[in-house]
């Protein structure tokens, strides 16, 4: 740290925050004893906490955010002279960093071409659902409304956004939802619904959304809101056949398919976005996370050409176009932010190195599940990997939700930060989570996985 806080600042910033903020996802009853954690500093994937302790930062910012990493000057330049020159204007004008980033954005993403400015990605997720609803009042007589979502997979955090939400310990106390999201099964293949394997097994998941298409009746389904890979509900990566088959589906029943990038989106998965790794031809995509690495709120509804034409088809009918705001949809940091984001991406090749990284850290997470027969299974896509920890590789009984937080804390102490599936899905909250930013090196990836497996050494014996 370059000491800009002396030791009686910093007691000061941690009496003030024990005494007034309220932390998020966290029961406090422990602050007052203990001492919360602040971040006072960040710098490349390095964080230091107000002790002054240096972590290496496994998870981009605690939730997928941080993806180039801390202490950017120059996006923290672009946002500063674009604030000057213009910080904020309504949406239903239009902005120079907005359209010059919307530009840049539709070019990595072949068969979309609209992009609607929001800023979070609860905020996104609950745009494409009343577009969707919209369309089924305008197409369909208001028939077509109901929206399918998958067991497991999380869109956000508001009332419409967990309807949709398939983490019922997530959503527990905090009903009752909104009607007419329905619920299809996840299709992670370590926990089996159908006694299959591979390809078929992915086929069958993907079936099992025909099935609910078929009890609900085709003519009320107007889309389905799926997760690439699904995070916080345990990284769940697809099994082979599954996209192709639910592509089949969608058009089959003419359902629109909303992709749920707020994680994978820009680069997560070494690919700028989750969908492009499995062919998937989406009519709308959300972001949030990454698309500016957190120095900037913004989030992003992108749709086909064909969804936005559907908005303008008669002028004449007052009611006929998407009506909805958001606020900071029209703040400039935003994009000035996010441009600056790609281009960082672009030219350090971060893709490539997020493939490479991704490579080496389920490598070396198999390979510590060959020490460790607490670790069932190790999956995920690029710089987005998770380890499920069970009791019995042969039963799969899930570990015990404290050890496997006590993993986490231990991590920490060694200066490392991981994370775990938290409060997601009762009794299933057993993976650990990795999601370093992608300018990791072959050193930072090992630090990470060494610290876990003395972690679940210590632990697990
Ligand atoms: C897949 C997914 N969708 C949506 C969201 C909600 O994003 P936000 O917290 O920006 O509202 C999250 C947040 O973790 C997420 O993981």
């Amino acid at each position: 740290m370059d000491g800009t806080l002396n030791q009686n600042d910093i007691s000061h910033v941690v009496e003030a925050d024990r005494a007034h903020i309220w932390h998020h996802l966290i029961q406090h009853k422990p602050f007052e004893t203990g001492e919360p954690r602040i971040i006072v500093e960040g710098k490349g994937i390095r964080v230091w906490d107000q002790n002054g302790k240096e972590h290496i930062d496994g998870v981009s910012g605690g939730v997928w955010t941080v993806n180039v990493g801390y202490g950017r000057e120059s996006i923290a330049n672009a946002v500063r002279d674009q604030l000057l020159k213009l910080n904020y204007f309504a949406g239903a004008a239009g902005t120079v960093p907005g359209a010059l980033f919307a530009e840049k954005l539709i070019k990595k993403m072949p068969g979309l071409s609209r992009v609607y400015y929001c800023n979070s990605g609860s905020e996104a997720n609950e745009k494409a659902f009343k577009m969707i609803r919209q369309i089924a009042h305008k197409k369909y007589g208001g028939k077509k409304n109901k929206i399918l979502y998958r067991d497991r997979d999380y869109h956000g955090t508001t009332i419409a956004t967990l309807s949709a939400g398939g983490q019922d310990e997530r959503n527990a106390q905090y009903g009752p939802f909104t009607p007419g999201f329905i619920r299809v099964p996840h299709c992670l293949e370590y926990r089996a619904q159908w006694d299959l394997s591979g390809e078929e097994y992915g086929k069958r998941a993907a079936d099992a959304i025909e099935e609910v298409i078929i009890s609900e009746g085709p003519d009320t389904v107007g889309g389905i809101c799926l997760e690439p890979v699904t995070a916080g509900g345990g990284v769940i990566t697809p099994p082979e056949g599954y996209w192709d088959r639910v592509q089949e589906i969608c058009q089959k029943y003419d359902i629109l398919l909303h992709i749920d990038e707020v994680v994978c989106g820009l680069g997560r998965t070494g690919t700028w976005f989750g969908y492009q790794n499995y062919g998937i031809k989406p009519d709308m995509v959300t972001m949030a996370k990454g698309v500016a690495s957190g120095y900037a709120a913004i989030a992003c509804l992108v749709t086909t050409e064909e969804v936005f034409d559907s908005f303008k088809d008669n002028p004449d009918d007052k009611m006929n176009y998407f009506r909805d705001i958001s606020t900071f949809g029209g703040c400039t940091a935003g994009p000035t932010a996010a441009i600056e984001n790609m281009r960082i991406i672009e030219d350090e090749n971060l893709l490539d190195n997020t493939v490479k990284m991704g490579a080496r850290m389920i490598e070396n997470l198999d390979q510590l599940a060959e020490k460790h027969s607490v670790i069932g299974d190790v999956r995920g896509a690029g710089l987005f990997c998770g380890a499920e920890l069970v009791k019995d590789r042969s039963t799969k009984e899930p570990e015990d939700e404290k050890l496997v937080q006590a993993v986490v804390a231990d991590c920490a102490a060694q200066g490392v930060l991981i994370g775990a599936t938290n409060r997601s899905l009762p009794g299933l909250n057993n993976t650990l989570c990795f999601s370093p930013a992608l300018i990791a090196t072959p050193d930072d990836i090992d630090q990470i996985t060494e610290a876990v497996g003395k972690s679940l050494g210590k632990i697990f014996g």
